[in-house]
């Protein structure tokens, strides 16, 4: 490394070493009873938000935050799994742990490009505490690059993007290519407090620029906009948008709206270079569950746009830390707008491919207040059923899942007198409790269930809502039961496929 702000504290290699230890520590001691099938986690230790998704040489490319030495929160590191498919995976190495000085307390969040010289470039925030002035503490960030030629071994390029002001909160870079030109977004607070996203360019990938201010979150009582994210997407009329994610620290509750402690969502709007993003909507929730935070996402090669996230446990308890390990990542969605120019969120097509057994329940009428037992132990399973909502009667209607002897379970149900579809966790066996209610607008109900060892993720009437949260069951049978209330429950399909692993659990 040549100028001093680069100087490493540790070689790079000693520090993926020692991280690899952590985790083969914390993934020897660890306890399978809700480790994910089908989601990715780490093998031991903390994940928070997906990092660097792309397709590169071949294989699918997910990374994440990773606490290597602990099931909390701690200095970050980039874990890394990757696939031919998008159905199988396997892990690789470490690809960055804290080496530079910059980066002393930790590698955050950023994302990953195939650069004009071929080779794979990460960008990322290199993240150190300071002293305030008394003595609290302080982010200092400044936006750093990495490159390989594999896909796998990362040979750092040191900070691209300095922070002079010492502004807080000056992290996550998105970086794309589009005529011709290299852009970059990230998120920030000014020093009165206020969620801002800028724009920066690039000819080269080494050389930015600062472009100007694109957007600034027009609540002032929300002070950073992490993870920004930013893309083009075109309704099936060829109308093209942009869609300008973030996950917004400080908003406050709104009736069913933004109940996590942070709340990611987005606003549809357009945009020309050079330009500022000019919003058409009001911001909207990616996912109306209790933990979907952080969400990025790329552009297949197939042209389409896919998202993950981190499966947020911001409440504690958290039970999985007893565990070895906290932390898991969504399903990867896919992301299109509708006819209406809204935006819809399905699981990828390749997900279909988890399907081991199916169960096929047809259509039937379930009786007033009746209690039917579907399946008495699943660990994997998804659940596609649709509703006729005009045909019953019930108040509250639909499924129970991780249902186990002692009574505890979680609820995904149809309500008739919000006419919302409401994830409830009031008799959950462990972890945080509280419901989660999302909307949906016709007479028709499709509920897509996916059910893991420790977690729920409901997509709504074709994806035009979806829904995370964890749900941690008891010891033995996980059964998944289907309820009505104070009447009928009118199903016109209902299939349980069981799931089989995506190959990182054991
Ligand atoms: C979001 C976030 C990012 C940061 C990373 C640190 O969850 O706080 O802003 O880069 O996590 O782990």
């Amino acid at each position: 490394m040549t100028s001093d702000i680069n100087r490493e504290f540790i070689d790079h290699a000693s520090a993926l070493r020692a991280a690899e230890e952590g985790v083969a520590k914390l993934a020897a001691g660890r306890n399978d009873r809700w480790y994910p099938k089908f989601h990715i986690a780490s093998d031991g230790g903390w994940i928070n938000d997906p990092n660097g998704l792309c397709y590169y040489k071949g294989r699918w490319h997910v990374f994440y935050q990773l606490h290597p030495f602990g099931t909390q929160w701690g200095p970050m590191h980039w874990g890394h799994v990757s696939s031919d498919d998008m159905i199988t995976w396997r892990r690789e190495p470490i690809a960055l742990a804290p080496s530079l000085n910059v980066e002393r307390d930790g590698v955050f969040s950023g994302s990953a490009v195939e650069g004009d010289d071929g080779r794979l470039w990460l960008f990322y925030t290199g993240h150190r505490w300071q002293e305030g002035p008394n003595g609290e503490q302080e982010n200092l960030e400044v936006q750093c690059a990495a490159v390989s030629d594999d896909g796998v071994h990362f040979e750092k390029l040191g900070v691209i993007i300095d922070n002079p002001d010492r502004l807080f909160h000056f992290r996550d870079p998105k970086v794309w290519k589009q005529d011709g030109r290299w852009y970059m977004v990230f998120g920030m607070s000014t020093p009165d407090k206020r969620g801002q996203i800028l724009l920066y360019s690039s000819e080269n990938m080494r050389a930015w620029h600062y472009e100007r201010l694109l957007f600034r979150h027009p609540n002032p009582g929300v002070y950073m906009l992490e993870c920004p994210d930013f893309f083009p997407l075109s309704d099936p009329n060829g109308n093209l948008r942009w869609v300008l994610c973030f996950s917004a620290m400080g908003e406050h509750p709104n009736g069913f709206s933004n109940r996590n402690l942070h709340n990611a969502g987005y606003v549809i709007g357009t945009w020309e270079p050079g330009e500022r993003f000019q919003p058409q909507t009001e911001f909207r929730m990616w996912d109306w569950g209790h933990n979907y935070y952080a969400p990025q996402s790329f552009e297949a090669p197939d042209g389409r746009r896919i998202q993950y996230a981190w499966m947020s446990p911001f409440i504690p308890p958290h039970p999985m830390q007893e565990d070895g390990w906290c932390g898991q990542l969504t399903l990867p969605r896919e992301v299109t707008l509708d006819h209406y120019g809204c935006i819809r969120t399905n699981p990828v097509e390749e997900t279909t491919a988890l399907r081991c057994g199916t169960t096929d329940f047809g259509s039937f009428v379930l009786d007033v207040n009746e209690n039917r037992v579907l399946c008495d132990d699943i660990d994997a399973a998804e659940i596609e059923m649709e509703i006729d909502v005009s045909e019953t009667t019930a108040e509250r209607a639909g499924l129970k899942i991780h249902s186990t002897d002692d009574n505890a379970h979680t609820c995904v149900y149809y309500d008739d007198q919000t006419h919302r579809v409401v994830l409830d966790r009031h008799a959950a066996a462990l972890g945080n409790r509280g419901y989660r209610a999302a909307p949906f607008t016709s007479h028709h109900l499709k509920l897509q269930v996916f059910v893991d060892r420790s977690s729920v993720e409901v997509f709504i009437n074709d994806g035009e809502q979806a829904m995370s949260s964890y749900s941690t069951p008891s010891p033995g049978k996980r059964a998944i039961e289907l309820n009505a209330e104070s009447g009928t429950l009118a199903i016109q399909s209902l299939r349980i496929h069981r799931l089989r692993s995506i190959g990182l659990d054991r």
